[in-house]
C-alpha cells in the first residue's frame, strides 16, 4: 500500500467514526425529544396522588367548593393568588404551605417535597385547563 492509499484509508476511516458519533447524539437527542424528563413526569404523577388525597375534597376537577370562584383554573390563580404572576408554583407552595381563609395549611401534614409535587402538578393542570 502507497502512503498515500493509507492516508485515504485513515480519513475514511476518521470520517466513519464521527459518522457513528453523529448518529449516536441524534439518537440522544430523540430519545430525550420523545421522552419528557422522567424526574418532572416522576413528580407530576405523585403530585397527582397528593392532590387527590389531600386537596380533592375542595378542589375536585380543579374547582372551589367553597369559594366558588378561586378554582385552580389558570384565570383564577392569576386573579387571585398573590404573586402568582411572577412566580407560579412558588405562589401556589406558599398557598399550600399556609393556607387561606378556608383552606387549612399543609405545613405540617406534608413534606417539602411533597408540597413542591403537589405545586407542580396544580401548576401543569392549570396550563393544561384542567
Ligand atoms: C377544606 C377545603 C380545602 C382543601 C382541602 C384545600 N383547599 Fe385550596 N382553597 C380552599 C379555599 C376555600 C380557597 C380560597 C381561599 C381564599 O382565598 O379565600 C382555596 C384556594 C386555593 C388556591 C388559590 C386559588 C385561587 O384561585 O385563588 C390554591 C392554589 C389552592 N387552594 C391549592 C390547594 C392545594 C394544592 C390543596 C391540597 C394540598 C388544597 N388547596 C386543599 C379550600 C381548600
Amino acid at each position: 500500500m502507497t502512503s498515500k492509499q493509507k492516508y485515504l484509508l485513515d480519513v475514511c476511516r476518521e470520517e466513519n467514526l464521527l459518522r457513528i458519533i453523529l448518529l449516536i447524539l441524534l439518537a440522544i437527542a430523540t430519545l430525550k425529544l420523545t421522552f419528557p424528563s422522567p424526574v418532572l413526569a416522576a413528580e407530576i404523577s405523585s403530585g397527582a396522588k397528593i392532590f387527590q388525597n389531600n386537596c380533592s375534597a375542595c378542589h375536585i376537577g380543579g374547582g372551589n367548593i367553597l369559594v366558588s370562584q378561586k378554582t385552580l383554573q389558570k384565570e383564577a390563580l392569576s386573579k387571585y393568588l398573590t404573586n402568582y404572576n411572577d412566580d407560579a408554583i412558588q405562589a401556589i407552595i406558599h398557598q399550600v404551605e399556609n393556607g387561606k381563609n378556608a383552606m387549612p395549611a399543609f405545613k405540617n401534614k406534608l413534606s417539602e417535597q411533597e408540597v413542591l409535587e403537589v405545586a407542580a402538578y396544580v401548576f401543569q393542570k392549570s396550563e393544561q385547563g384542567w
